[in-house]
């Protein structure tokens, strides 16, 4: 049987006694941070250069030498497994006269990395190891000479870059926090495999796709949702956890065994946001990851993980999760479709005079928080 999340000796996040939504109350916010070319830039070196991004799979890259890139707000940057089963991270700069060292997204079995304008080499940490017609050069130009360092950790099974480097980077579990790392660690995502990216193109800020992951307010009008998942969406709980947070939304058809346990991992859809760009959207037996990464002020490369417990199709059991799983994803992306069709209209309107303001209700509070905690960091 594959592994099926219990809350177990975690603490209760629904039910009496939880405070199920901050006292926060409604707000309104301007649209700038939507549209805002130097506001994007500031984001760009103050809260993507400096906190954890999510750049793939443990398993994109098992053996020694396996690479892969990531590619966003400007960035590019290799990730490669050390044959001490480390990662080593790197700008994938060539620091010769700029070019990307590399052209492919992955590769595997890689021992050095060669610049293809003139042949710099760099080991498999960045480190520059051969340089043609050596002689020509100062020496000193050359000194400990290698592509930039990035941070790269593991989590869940996932592989999350720092632009801010191996000296600077805060702990990467310290980043998550401890409450998300027990809470989403009792899905087991580093024992489950990817089944699917799914990758969209959207016109729209990153932010704009992130504040989507953050209310429920729209499911009825736009997902037609059920009478019954709209009021149990109103039963919703969120959590703040510095800069992060978690919701959990009591699933309607299983009501009264959650009225009974308060066991949210089983019977309510888990949601977890850490900051800025990293959402994970969990059912007990399978968990879909939405990353957005920022191309530009308003425009985003979207991507959505589905895990899965590998297993044996043979096997009824684990045929009968799989395919419970597959039509859950398959709506899922139906989902996700309409979230994108809103990004269209947002596109329509987002150098319009007529679009000033976000008018927002006390349950869509988490975006309100969202944006002020950005706009600390950004002006900090
Ligand atoms: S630009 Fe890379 S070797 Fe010259
Ligand atoms: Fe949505």
């Amino acid at each position: 049987m594959v592994h099926v999340a219990r809350r177990g000796d975690l603490p209760a996040r629904l039910g009496p006694g939880v405070q199920h939504i901050p006292d926060y109350g409604p707000s309104r916010m301007s649209r700038d941070p939507y549209t805002d070319p130097a506001q994007f830039q500031a984001e760009r070196s103050k809260v993507l250069a400096t906190h954890w991004l999510i750049a793939g799979r443990s398993e994109q890259v098992p053996g020694a030498g396996d690479w892969i890139t990531y590619e966003g707000h400007g960035e590019t940057v290799i990730i490669t497994r050390q044959v001490d089963g480390t990662l080593a991270a790197f700008h994938n700069v060539c620091r010769h006269r700029g070019p990307a060292i590399v052209g492919e997204m992955q590769g595997c079995g890689a021992r050095r990395f060669t610049c293809p304008y003139h042949g710099w080499v760099y080991d498999t940490t960045g480190k520059l190891v051969g340089v043609p017609e050596r002689d020509d050069f100062d020496a000193g130009h050359l000194v400990d000479m290698r592509a930039p360092a990035v941070a790269a950790g593991e989590w869940g099974g996932w592989v999350w870059i720092n632009l801010a480097g191996p000296e600077k980077a805060p702990a990467l579990l310290d980043s998550i926090g401890p409450e998300i790392v027990a809470d989403l660690g009792e899905f087991h995502m580093e024992d489950m495999v990817l089944h699917e990216v799914v990758e969209w193109d959207v016109p729209v800020s990153y932010k704009a796709v992130v504040d989507g992951f953050n209310e429920v307010y729209h499911v009825t009008q736009l997902h037609h949702v059920t009478p019954e998942f709209t009021k149990a969406a109103r039963e919703l709980s969120f959590h703040v956890l510095g800069d992060n947070y978690m919701a959990f939304v009591p699933r309607p058809e299983f009501m009264e065994q959650l009225e009974a346990t308060w066991d949210h991992h089983r019977f309510a859809i888990c949601h977890y946001v850490v900051f800025p760009n990293t959402v994970f959207n969990c059912n007990p037996g399978h968990v879909q990851l939405f990353t957005p990464i920022p191309i530009d002020v308003d425009r985003t490369r979207f991507k959505c993980w589905e895990l899965i417990h590998p297993g044996d199709r043979t096997d009824p059991d684990y045929a009968a999760y799989y395919d419970h799983t597959m039509a859950h994803w398959a709506t899922l992306k139906g989902v996700v479709g309409e979230d994108i069709a809103i990004y269209e209209q947002l596109q329509r309107t987002k150098r319009s005079s007529g679009y000033t303001e976000h008018i927002l209700s006390s349950r869509e509070c988490k975006i309100a928080m969202y944006h002020e905690t950005m706009a600390r960091k950004i002006n900090g």
